[in-house]
């Protein structure tokens, strides 16, 4: 998925920083701040049992479906009610309705309403889907994992088809060869473990202080970038406005964040919230932290805070800078990861 800060090319870099850790592969992996789920579902894949935790709902459905699910819901109401015998027929079934419904998408967010995130006919179908699972949950014919499990269906489905450079702060002002092809849903592959893997949705500071890690692994912003504000729109969409329209406002029509406002990504703030979590997470027994060297919070600073509770060695890969599609140069950043030894615990 298409995520700042998504660590997927990392993956093979942060595995041997893990495996140097000597932490065998069946302990108890966190993912504190989890976005896209890359990391957790690596670990999980590796036989870990894994939490994954993020403040956005987008990215909870994500970590129930890909942390949580065990095995492919089973959907047996929903498949009595479209009569169906398979999972695939309720994709089918999704993917071939034309009794659509006009929603806040459609209103808002495709040329109907000004804007061009998607084409009118891909905002319907947002609309129509994004509807449908919410009568199915609230009529109970879905149970709550299944009920995630589309709308991460949904959300990877959106992210192939929007008009967007890369986030979700402007739209393109011309439809990119993309955003026209049609949105389609598709089944979720799901990772088995016989584990209990658990997703939550919590500031990070508060969780880290109710759990305890084998391995902790943070990978918070590193810059002044607010995610609530960058991925409004799939946020907007995985909350729903079935309650409440949503107040929205401006050229790009974002929807007010401030409760969603990270510390992390402010500059006078960062610092304070890492040492935070760090001097209460003396419980993990290790501490991975991925981290910018261009990040807001210095490397000395970071260095000094993790020294506080224990050792430090750091591994250092350079790779390319995070690029939108309208970028075209490639410069290199470096991610450092932190292999904290944590001496308290
Ligand atoms: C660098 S991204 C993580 C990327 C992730 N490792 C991946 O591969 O997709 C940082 C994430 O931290 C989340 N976040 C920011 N502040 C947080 C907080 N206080 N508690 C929990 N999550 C937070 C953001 O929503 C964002 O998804």
């Amino acid at each position: 998925m298409r995520y700042y800060g998504n660590k997927t090319k990392l993956l093979p870099f942060i595995e041997r920083v893990v495996k140097n850790t000597g932490i065998n592969g069946t302990s108890n992996f966190v993912d504190l701040f989890s976005g896209t789920c890359s990391v957790g579902r690596h670990f999980k894949q590796l036989g870990y049992t894994v939490v994954a935790n993020d403040t956005l709902e987008f990215s909870y459905a994500l970590s129930k479906t890909f942390i949580e699910l065990n095995e492919q819901p089973s959907f047996k109401k929903l498949k009595r009610e479209l009569c169906t015998s398979d999972n695939q027929g309720i994709f089918d079934y999704l993917n071939s309705n034309k009794n659509y419904q006009e929603g806040f998408i459609y209103k808002n967010y495709c040329p109907n309403g000004g804007r061009m995130y998607f084409t009118d006919d891909n905002a319907l179908k947002v609309d129509t889907n994004r509807t449908l699972f919410n009568e199915w949950k609230n009529a109970e014919i879905i149970n709550e994992l299944e009920y995630y499990y589309l709308i991460t269906s949904l959300m990877r489905g959106i992210n192939l088809i929007s008009n967007v450079s890369g986030t979700y702060a402007a739209y393109l002002k011309r439809w990119d060869k993309r955003a026209l092809n049609p949105l389609v849903l598709e089944q979720v592959a799901i990772i088995e473990s016989k584990n209990h893997n658990k997703a939550y949705k919590q500031d990070a500071n508060e969780l880290v202080k109710k759990i305890t890690p084998d391995i902790l692994y943070l990978d918070p912003p590193y810059n002044s970038r607010q995610y609530a504000s960058n991925y409004f729109l799939l946020e907007l969409i995985a909350e729903g406005w079935f309650d409440k329209e949503p107040e929205i406002y401006g050229e790009t029509g974002m929807r007010k964040y401030d409760h969603q406002k990270s510390d992390y990504a402010s500059k006078n703030k960062a610092l304070n919230a890492l040492e935070d979590l760090i001097l209460n997470s003396t419980k993990s027994q290790c501490i991975l932290l991925s981290y910018n060297n261009e990040g807001i919070i210095p490397t000395y600073a970071i260095e000094q805070t993790l020294s506080r509770i224990g050792t430090v060695p750091t591994h250092c890969e350079d790779h390319k800078r995070y690029r939108s599609i309208n970028q075209t140069k490639d410069d290199l950043q470096r991610t450092v990861e932190y292999y904290f030894k944590n001496n308290a615990a």
